[in-house]
C-alpha cells in the first residue's frame, strides 16, 4: 500500500519503462496489404487512404522490395480485374491478374505472399460468391473457393487466406488443396468476420462495393462474441492453421477472448477504416499519426494477435529504423 507501494518507482526512468514494458512489437508480426490492378499503367492513389496505392502488375516490386527492405515479412494481395463477370472467373483464371501478381513476386522476392480469396473484387454484382436468384449460395461458391485456392496455390501463394464468411470455406479449400498436392500450403482464415462499416476505404480500393444488398447474410453482426468463438472454432476443426479477426481496433475484446479460447496463431486485420480515420484526423492536425500508430498497433498486440495484418506496416518498420527496434 501507498507509501511504501509506488508504482509510479517504475515509470520514472525511460530505462526502466523499457524493461519493465510487457508487449513488443516488431516489424515481423506485421503484414501489409497490397493492391494490383489490371487496369491501370501507373500507381494509383488511394484518396481515402493517403499513403496507400493501386499497383499495376509490374509495379508492385517496387512496393515488395520496399517492405522487404524494411523487414516487413509478408504482403497480403488484393487483385482487381479488368473484366468482372457473374461467377468471378478472374478469381480462378491461369492468368489472372493475383496469379499473375504472384508468379512475378515469387521470381523477385522472398516475402511471404498471402492471397486473400474473395471473389467479391472479381464479379459484376460485387457479391463474395455466386448469386443464385438473389442470394449468395453458398455450396456453389465452394466450389469456386476451390478452384480459386489451387489455382492461387499454383501460381506460388506461400498462404490462402480466405475472406469470404461461407460456411465450410476452410474445409473445401483444405480437401481442394490437399488433393491438388499443396497439401504443405497453409490457410489463415478469417474467421470472425464482421460485417463493418470500417470496411469502405477498401470498397473504394478494390472496386468492390456489392451493386445490391449488403454482406450480412455471410459476415457476422458486430455484436456477437459467443458466435464468433463458433466461427473460430469450426475454423480450425476445418483445417485453419491461422485464424483471423476483423476489424481490429472496435474489436479487442474479441481478440483477447480467441486468445483465450484457442491455441493456433491468432491474426488480427486493422482494416481500411481504422487506417482512414487515424490519417484523416492527423491530416487535419488533430492526431499526431505516428505515436497512434504505435499505440493503436500495440493495442491489439497486447488484446492478443500474433500477427497484425495493417496497412501501417511500412510506416511503422520506418519509424523503429534507427531506434534499434524490428
Ligand atoms: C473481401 C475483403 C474485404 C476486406 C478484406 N477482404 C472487404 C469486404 O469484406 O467488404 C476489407 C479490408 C479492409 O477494409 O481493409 N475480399
Amino acid at each position: 500500500m501507498y507509501p511504501k507501494t509506488r508504482m509510479r518507482r517504475t515509470r520514472g526512468d525511460g530505462r526502466l519503462r523499457t524493461m519493465v514494458r510487457e508487449t513488443d512489437l516488431s516489424v515481423r508480426n506485421l503484414v501489409y496489404p497490397v493492391f494490383v490492378d489490371e487496369n491501370i499503367s501507373k500507381p494509383n492513389a488511394i484518396s481515402s487512404m493517403p499513403g496507400i496505392y493501386r499497383f499495376p502488375v509490374n509495379g508492385v516490386e517496387k512496393e515488395a522490395a520496399r517492405a522487404e527492405g524494411l523487414g516487413v515479412p509478408a504482403l497480403m494481395l488484393f487483385g482487381v480485374p479488368k473484366k468482372k463477370d457473374r461467377m468471378g472467373t478472374q478469381a480462378y483464371a491461369r492468368d489472372g491478374i493475383i496469379q499473375r501478381t504472384l508468379r512475378r513476386l515469387k521470381e523477385r522476392t522472398d516475402l511471404v505472399l498471402i492471397a486473400d480469396l474473395c471473389l467479391c473484387e472479381y464479379t459484376d454484382h460485387g457479391h463474395c460468391g455466386a448469386v443464385v436468384g438473389d442470394r449468395v449460395d453458398n455450396d456453389r461458391t465452394l466450389e469456386l473457393y476451390a478452384r480459386t485456392a489451387v489455382s492461387q496455390a499454383e501460381a506460388g501463394a506461400d498462404m490462402i487466406a480466405p475472406s469470404g464468411m461461407m460456411d465450410g470455406m476452410v474445409g473445401a479449400i483444405r480437401t481442394a488443396l490437399d488433393d491438388a498436392g499443396f497439401d504443405w500450403t497453409p490457410i489463415m482464415a478469417y474467421s470472425a468476420k464482421f460485417a463493418s462499416s470500417f470496411y469502405g476505404p477498401f470498397r473504394e480500393a478494390a472496386a468492390s462495393k456489392p451493386a445490391f444488398g449488403d454482406r450480412r447474410s455471410h459476415q457476422m453482426d458486430g455484436a456477437n462474441a459467443r458466435e464468433a468463438m463458433r466461427e473460430i472454432e469450426l475454423d480450425i476443426e476445418e483445417g485453419a492453421d491461422i485464424v483471423m479477426i476483423k476489424p481490429a481496433l472496435p474489436y479487442l475484446d474479441i481478440i483477447r477472448q480467441a486468445r483465450e479460447s484457442f491455441r493456433v496463431p491468432l491474426a488480427a486485420y486493422s482494416v481500411s477504416g481504422e487506417y482512414a480515420m487515424v490519417r484523416a484526423a492527423a491530416a487535419n492536425g488533430w492526431l499526431d499519426y505516428g505515436s497512434v500508430m504505435t499505440e493503436s498497433l500495440t493495442a491489439i498486440k497486447r488484446a492478443g494477435a500474433d500477427m497484425i495484418v495493417t496497412y501501417m506496416a511500412l510506416d511503422y518498420a520506418r519509424s523503429v529504423q534507427g531506434k534499434g527496434g524490428a
